[in-house]
């Protein structure tokens, strides 16, 4: 199918330069919060989360890169050669000249970032593709078909919710980044609440995530540390998500090729 003919050279392995001051998201950080009125999120649930959690700035606004790179490190354990790519991928969509920071909400422009087949938001074409769409999250949920998410389940999700956007939306698009990038967001979300055995023969077992912290994640846009979930212990480095992806996308290539 055209839109699987991705090509395994993620568009992630841009240049990268350390981090400098490292200034603080919010002063009651850790604290969970609802967004107050005038606070803006957008599509993404975990930069939403840390700004809940006032890791990030509370209103969503005004994230430098220092920011960033700050909180990922000491909320997630995520390296600066994941952080900084991921950053300046995100950048152009603040639309100030010269700008050094993010705002949420612009993450949202759409196939910048922001692209189409999202695991819990309806595409741009049907309405607003920053908020939780339960009706969308309930699909994905549905491959989920045990109290663990093994990586079988999740590439599956991933790649059935591509299909599915495709056939319904008559103006469906998917830029090569949004490509890559579906893969790598899947992902980042086994890598930061699923327990790693990267070294494991077996593809499908290399990382097993508790389907509650993903349900709570997605849903809450919280951290799921009352149900159990602590910072992983192993350092996410840009390598390690490229090679992860890769595997994943490659898993999702034989999974179609079964189905056909
Ligand atoms: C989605 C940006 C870090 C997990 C997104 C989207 C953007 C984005 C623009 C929307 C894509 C879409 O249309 O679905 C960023 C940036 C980051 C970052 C700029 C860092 C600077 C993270 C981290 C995680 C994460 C650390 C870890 C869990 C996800 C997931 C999605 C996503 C799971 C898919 C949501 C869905 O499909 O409904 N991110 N993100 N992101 N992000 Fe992030
Ligand atoms: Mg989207």
């Amino acid at each position: 199918m055209k839109f699987l003919a991705f090509s395994t050279s993620l568009a992630l392995t841009l240049s990268f330069s350390p981090s400098l001051a490292l200034p603080a998201g919010s002063s009651d950080a850790g604290e969970w919060k609802t967004p107050g009125e005038g606070d803006d999120r957008g599509p993404c649930p975990m930069l939403n989360t840390l700004a809940n959690h006032g890791y990030l700035p509370r209103n969503g606004r005004g994230i430098s890169k220092d920011m960033a790179i700050k909180a990922l490190d000491e909320v997630l354990n995520w390296d600066v050669t994941v952080v900084s790519d991921l950053y300046d991928f995100a950048q152009p969509t603040n639309p100030e000249p010269n700008a050094t920071t993010i705002n949420l909400k612009e993450l949202t422009t759409h196939n910048i970032l922001e692209h189409d087949a999202s695991l819990s938001r309806q595409d741009s074409q049907f309405g607003p593709a920053d908020v939780f769409n339960e009706k969308i999250w309930n699909e994905t949920v549905a491959h989920f078909t045990g109290d663990t998410i093994n990586v079988d389940m999740a590439t599956k999700a991933r790649t059935d919710r591509t299909v599915a956007a495709a056939a319904t939306n008559a103006l469906f698009t998917f830029p090569q980044l949004g490509m890559n990038f579906q893969y790598g967001e899947t992902a980042a979300y086994q890598f930061v609440f699923g327990e790693w055995n990267l070294d494991s023969e077996d593809v499908k077992s290399r990382i097993l995530t508790p389907k509650t912290y993903i349900e709570y994640f997605f849903k809450n846009e919280r951290l799921p540390i009352e149900l159990g979930w602590k910072k992983p212990v192993n350092r996410l480095v840009m390598d390690t998500l490229q090679a992860f992806t890769i595997s994943m996308m490659e898993l999702a290539q034989s999974q179609m090729e079964e189905k056909a």
